[in-house]
């Protein structure tokens, strides 16, 4: 796939010193990973209240703390893609390279991504619901697969990701959304859009005046307002837009 910059977009990726990247599960597609929402997403298959909350923890730990264990072993399993690892790429393009992910799969972070932020934490550590003791989901998962593993406080230990219901780790939504209304170069990757606070951070780069790139085969709520849109997967479309973007700087 070959990507061409429309002069304007080319104009603002040349001069900019700030860009952000905020990425979904579709970035993640392409490494055997399921989405959420659309054909074939996870909850298509269940309903997130029967998963991912505090009170579906609650109710049944033993069947929530299966289907992370089963999310992290699929997780540990995949590998980046040509996607993931284009994105690291642009952390030497620009001055300023922050991507922002709303993936738990820690992709990113092994393709070699360094300035990330992880808005709905991670699935790669577990913590104890009572005490905070944080320790690694692998280890958690092999002591007591079956069961989520008692802390010595009495607590369960559970997944270190944002259910809904819960609120995002503070510091880094706020780092998040200083860097969306900071930037003149905002990438949208394989997201709905759909899902707040998350996706508010469009909303704050709009507002800031940024050039707008969204990457994703379906249209989203945003879509009408992007700069430049690319209507393909993320593992063709990103890679052919970083070199474009390299190439005008
Ligand atoms: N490349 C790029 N985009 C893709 C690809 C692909 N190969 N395949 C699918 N997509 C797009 C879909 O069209 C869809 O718009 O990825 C998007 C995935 O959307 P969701 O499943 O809603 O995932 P996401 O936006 O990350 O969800 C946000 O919701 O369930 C919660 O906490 C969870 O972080 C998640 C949040």
């Amino acid at each position: 796939m070959d990507v061409v910059l429309p002069e304007e977009v080319r104009e603002r990726v040349r001069e900019a010193r700030r860009v952000v990247a905020f990425s979904g599960a579709g970035v993640s597609k392409e490494s055997g990973l399921d989405t959420f929402r659309g054909a074939g997403g996870l909850w298509e298959q269940m309903r997130p209240e029967e998963m991912a909350t505090p009170q579906a923890f609650r109710a049944d730990p033993a069947k929530v703390w299966q289907w992370y264990a089963w999310r992290w072993k699929t997780g540990s399993g995949a590998q980046p893609n040509p996607a993931h690892r284009a994105l690291v790429r642009l952390e030497a393009v620009f001055p300023s390279f922050t991507l922002v992910t709303q993936n738990v799969d820690g992709l990113h972070a092994r393709a070699g991504s360094r300035n990330l932020l992880e808005l709905h934490g991670t699935i790669l550590r577990a913590h104890c619901n009572r005490c905070g003791r944080s320790r690694d989901m692998g280890e958690a998962i092999a002591e007591s697969p079956e069961e989520p593993p008692v802390c010595s406080c009495g607590g369960r230990f559970r997944p270190s990701v944002v259910w809904f219901g819960e609120t995002l780790p503070e510091e880094v939504l706020f780092r998040a959304s200083q860097e969306a209304s900071s930037c003149e170069v905002f990438l949208s990757v394989g997201t709905s859009s759909t899902v707040y606070p998350a996706a508010g951070l469009i909303e704050l780069a709009h507002q800031a005046g940024a050039c707008l790139i969204e990457v994703n085969p379906e249209p989203t709520p945003f879509s009408g307002r992007m700069d430049l849109r690319l209507a393909a997967p993320a593992g063709e479309a990103v890679p052919a837009l970083v070199d474009a973007m390299e190439r005008c700087r």
